[in-house]
């Protein structure tokens, strides 16, 4: 049971979409959450290229995300799009979302609320592409998925099972950035990308 009528009704449109297309046109209606809905530009539903085994799942979309429409497009999308080709993937053969696909105002850590609500599409996201890896970046794709207070470094870099899947938790693209290109989210971010381009094969 969901206590937040407005998370059990993103719920039931999520889980009722017959397929990618109509659960993106439903989600970019969304009006789950009054100030997200407010302020943003356009909701970053996602890129599911078809058969995509890998999902590399984030937190919310930035300022450019938001007003491109597209998810990691920004600083933390360069860093990302570099790691992946380092590690012999295309960024056009991976699937990419986030746990919240509107905006929060100031770049602001989503609310638990928001999660909430939000998380919804993603899950169905998930169901809907199948792939056969996710990676979590970040405390909010890793509450997302393990559950609240699991530490990033506590957990990072092991393939789990995971939904009939494989999980791998790693570091934010954007702490790998503010802690610099030595510091240790970049080089951990760098070996979890690596092995996740194994994990899948390319
Ligand atoms: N940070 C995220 O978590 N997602 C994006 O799409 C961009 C930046």
């Amino acid at each position: 049971m969901n206590a937040d009528p407005a998370a059990a009704a993103v719920a039931r449109a999520a889980a009722s979409a017959p397929d990618l297309d109509v659960l993106a046109e439903r989600a970019r209606g969304c009006a789950a959450c009054p100030e997200l809905a407010a302020a943003r530009t356009t909701v970053v539903v996602g890129a599911f290229p078809t058969a995509a085994r890998l999902l590399l799942v984030g937190e919310a979309p930035g300022a450019r995300e938001d007003r491109t429409g597209l998810p990691f497009v920004g600083k933390a999308g360069a860093l990302l799009d570099r790691l992946l080709a380092d590690a012999g993937l295309r960024r056009a053969d991976v699937a990419v979302a986030n746990v919240v696909k509107c905006r929060p105002p100031g770049n602001r850590t989503p609310t638990a609320g928001e999660v909430g609500r939000c998380r919804h599409w993603l899950d169905a996201q998930l169901d809907r592409a199948d792939p056969r890896l996710v990676v979590a970046m970040g405390a909010t794709a890793t509450a997302w998925a393990l559950g609240r207070g699991v530490r990033i470094a506590a957990v990072r870099g092991v393939a789990r099972p995971w939904r009939g899947r494989t999980l791998l938790v790693t570091y934010h693209p954007s702490a790998a950035i503010r802690f610099g290109p030595r510091g240790a989210p970049m080089a951990a971010l760098r070996a979890d990308l690596d092995r996740a381009a194994q994990l899948v094969g390319a």
